[in-house]
């Protein structure tokens, strides 16, 4: 297990963070690479043609590490909704089949498919939520013959619940299926591998658990959908880039891999190199570690939490480092704001509180947040649900 590495942070000793999930904190040496792309700007002169390329390329080969495929089917894109919007354009659904979704999915991996259902006469199908907790059971048992497309992630975002991607891999390859994922709520604390999982498109915004800056992200794309189509059209995707004085010389050829579905000025000097610097942070700690560490903490505060009348989804059908705390009686609507006052921060989502901690945090923070809930929670409070 990795100590704890605060050290690298600029969080003050009486914040008690606990909610990576909803925006990490960037680390020194991440804002330190920011700021020098970003003064890259005071000397344009500096910022030579090539330029425009190392840096994605950079960030194409660091993602593609972590996510254990060739960095030529990695895209940058500035969220998830892109890289979703940019799946649902190339993914086929004919009239009468259907795209599936888990109930509850964050709406930027829910409302493309619903428009991209409506606009092909298809239908959304919503896996339920399962009262045994087990999200993969749960998707396996509506993988039926008229499936398309899934439409998943590989962590509930309300639940913390977990879904066995290898095996809803294999399921839809037997079906013809489509698989579409979006990382944004594990790449980064839970190990995940293109080669095992074998999705079409799989897409994570970075400023969570990839702990990078906020509008960029990663797109990774199957080598089967390279030939597909782009939601832009601009220069740097195409085959000339590289050659600035020739643009105008316009091909209908695109640059080589899934560089043709990166945004317009991908090549943003001050926040690529911060959100490459941050993975190669994470590759340096090895997800698998870093899973581990969040695991063993969120364990203990699932213990604490239970003693407390917490209901936990039981492991492994959550993930380690996504704790849900949930409440018959509901969350009492203002606890986040009562936790913040002792600057102890978490998020309520549904009818849960979500803990979601990373390895910046020391036993104490876990401790601060268990006291909080046992003075806050046994008030009286307006119950979400
Ligand atoms: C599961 C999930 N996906 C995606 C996002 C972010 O989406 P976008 O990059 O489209 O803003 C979030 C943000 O909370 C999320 O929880």
């Amino acid at each position: 297990m990795l100590p704890c590495q605060r050290h690298l942070f600029d969080i003050p000793d009486d914040v008690a963070y606990l909610n990576c999930a909803y925006m990490s904190p960037l680390m020194k040496p991440v804002i330190e690479a920011g700021a020098t792309g970003f003064a890259r700007k005071a000397h344009p002169w500096e910022l030579t043609p090539e330029k425009f390329f190392t840096g994605a390329d950079e960030f194409r080969t660091t993602a593609a590490q972590l996510l254990d495929c060739p960095a030529d089917c990695v895209a940058i894109v500035p969220s998830a909704s892109y890289g979703i919007a940019t799946a649902a354009r190339n993914l086929p659904v004919r009239k009468g089949q259907t795209i599936l979704a888990l109930d509850e999915q964050f709406p930027s991996n829910y409302y493309p498919w619903q428009r991209l259902a409506e606009e092909n006469g298809a239908s959304l199908k919503i896996v339920p939520w399962p009262e045994d907790h087990d999200w993969t059971a749960a998707v396996l048992s509506h993988l039926t013959p008229d499936i398309a497309i899934a439409a998943l992630p590989n962590v509930q975002w309300t639940s913390g619940g977990r879904l066995d991607l290898v095996h809803i891999g294999e399921a839809c390859r037997r079906l013809g299926a489509a698989l579409a994922l979006d990382l944004t709520q594990s790449l980064g604390a839970l190990p995940f591998s293109v080669r095992d999982v074998q999705p079409d498109f799989a897409v994570a915004a970075n400023y969570k658990w990839l702990m990078g800056p906020y509008t960029t992200g990663l797109l990774y794309v199957a080598p089967k959908w390279h030939a597909g189509q782009p939601l832009e059209e601009n220069w740097i995707q195409r085959a000339n880039a590289r050659d600035f004085a020739s643009l105008i010389l316009y091909t209908p050829n695109y640059d080589e891999g899934a560089r043709r579905f990166d945004m317009g000025e991908r090549s943003n000097f001050a926040l690529l190199p911060a959100a490459t610097r941050a993975i190669k942070q994470l590759l340096e700690w090895d997800v698998a570690q870093i899973s581990l560490t969040i695991g063993a903490m969120n364990r203990q505060l699932a213990g604490a939490a239970a003693e407390l009348g917490f209901s936990v989804p039981p492991e492994p059908l959550r993930a380690p480092h996504y704790l849900c705390l949930r409440k018959k009686a509901g969350i009492p609507a203002e606890l986040p704001e009562t936790l913040a006052r002792q600057k102890v921060f978490v998020s309520v989502r549904g009818s849960s509180i979500r803990v979601t901690p990373h390895v910046y945090n020391s036993a104490a923070d876990a401790e601060r947040l268990i006291l909080c809930l046992r003075q806050s929670v046994p008030l009286a409070g307006s119950p979400v649900k």
